[in-house]
């Protein structure tokens, strides 16, 4: 009789700790003597003939601790599903009978897709069309409902947290005001997460809109009580209150957040007088290695992932709830971001050590 095959893919924007879910699948899937295989570039690798490569313990030993995906993955293609809130996508038919004939000749019995929300939204309709899918969540920007936490955010919180510093001894050497761009488009986890333990005095997030008068302010007043420099973390998807997010149109007409560091910077120069510099960390935030947390949380849902395809409980998303690997549906996981609340402790908490959300 042959062998118990799954298959594994990463789908949408890379992070740290996706390596850890595949090492995490593959022994717990070969200790039940199944076979596995990984999906190239995300959902396109499923296109007829099949694009994959088989994983096995050879192949995926001393790969925890490297940051990208040894599948490769994209946010483009075939199956594109928008990120974001409402976005809801389709998989062309004939997209979908494609790739079912290619896991139906491959003999791949589930399919583990590591992806965030876009790639659960097509993971969603992949398993309404019949697919054994299970979903493993990722993103650096911590955004998925239904999960309290996804594994890269904690790694990328550190990289912004090493930039912030950096930046506090050049600010302070040249008594400047330092804007650090971070990344969350519609979510400032990453911000609020890296500003409280980078020490940083104002944060400005999607959720909570600014007034950069409010803002000079806080900084005028902390020059006068003798501070040297300032530090602001800006999320890439902070807005003022009186105008929408930056966006960038690029040379191929697709629309990339960025640059509001930038201004924040240019209205703090004009508003208090002071010299100001920004830094766009960008990608730095998705590349290197993963740390600790990440590395043991993505090996905790890749282990739980094929417990789950041994329970039979397809259109299941791993799910990380009050220290515990569960699962929910991917219908629960989809089309609804978690934000940072305005009310939240973590934001008192914030406040409570004067840090300015410019509002
Ligand atoms: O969704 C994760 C994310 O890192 C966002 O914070 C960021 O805006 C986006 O990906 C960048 O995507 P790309 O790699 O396509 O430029």
């Amino acid at each position: 009789m042959s062998k118990k095959r799954i298959a594994v893919l990463t789908s949408g924007g890379d992070c740290p700790g996706l390596n850890a879910v595949i090492r995490g699948v593959v022994k717990s899937a070969d200790r039940l003597k199944w076979e596995v295989i990984g999906f190239k570039d995300g959902f396109e690798g499923m296109l007829p003939p099949g694009d994959y490569v088989i994983l096995d313990r050879a192949s995926t030993t001393n790969i925890m601790s490297m940051g990208g995906t040894i599948l490769g993955t994209t946010n483009k293609g075939h199956f594109v599903a928008k990120v974001g809130m409402g976005d809801k996508t389709a998989v062309p038919p004939d997209v979908l009978q494609k790739s079912k004939k290619t896991i139906e000749e491959l003999r791949v019995e589930a399919l583990i897709i590591i992806g965030g929300d876009g790639s659960m939204t097509t993971g969603l309709q992949l398993f309404e069309e019949g697919f054994p899918v299970i979903g493993v969540p990722k993103t650096i920007d911590n955004d998925l409902e239904a999960t309290a936490m996804t594994f890269g955010f904690d790694s990328a919180v550190a990289t912004a947290v090493d930039a912030l510093d950096r930046l506090h001894t050049t600010g302070e050497s040249h008594k400047r005001v330092m804007v650090l761009e971070v990344m969350g488009r519609h979510a400032g986890w990453i911000a609020l997460h890296s500003g409280l333990a980078g020490g940083a005095n104002v944060i400005l997030i999607p959720e909570i809109p600014f007034d950069i008068n409010i803002v000079a302010e806080h900084i005028k007043n902390r020059d006068a009580a003798g501070y040297k420099s300032t530090m602001v973390v800006v999320a890439e998807g902070a807005k003022p209150k009186d105008g929408g997010t930056i966006v960038r149109k690029t040379e191929s007409g697709e629309y990339r957040l960025g640059g509001i560091g930038e201004i924040v910077a240019r209205e703090i120069a004009k508003l208090t007088g002071k010299e100001t510099r920004t830094c766009v960390l960008g990608h730095l935030q998705r590349g290197g290695a993963p740390t600790t947390l990440d590395r043991i949380l993505g090996t905790r849902f890749g282990v739980k992932a094929v417990e789950l395809i041994q329970q039979g409980k397809f259109g299941s998303m791993v799910s990380y709830q009050n220290y515990h690997v569960e699962d929910v549906p991917i219908a629960q996981a989809v089309h609804r971001l978690k934000t940072v609340s305005p009310r939240s402790q973590l934001v008192d908490t914030a406040r409570a050590v004067e840090i300015c959300f410019g509002d």
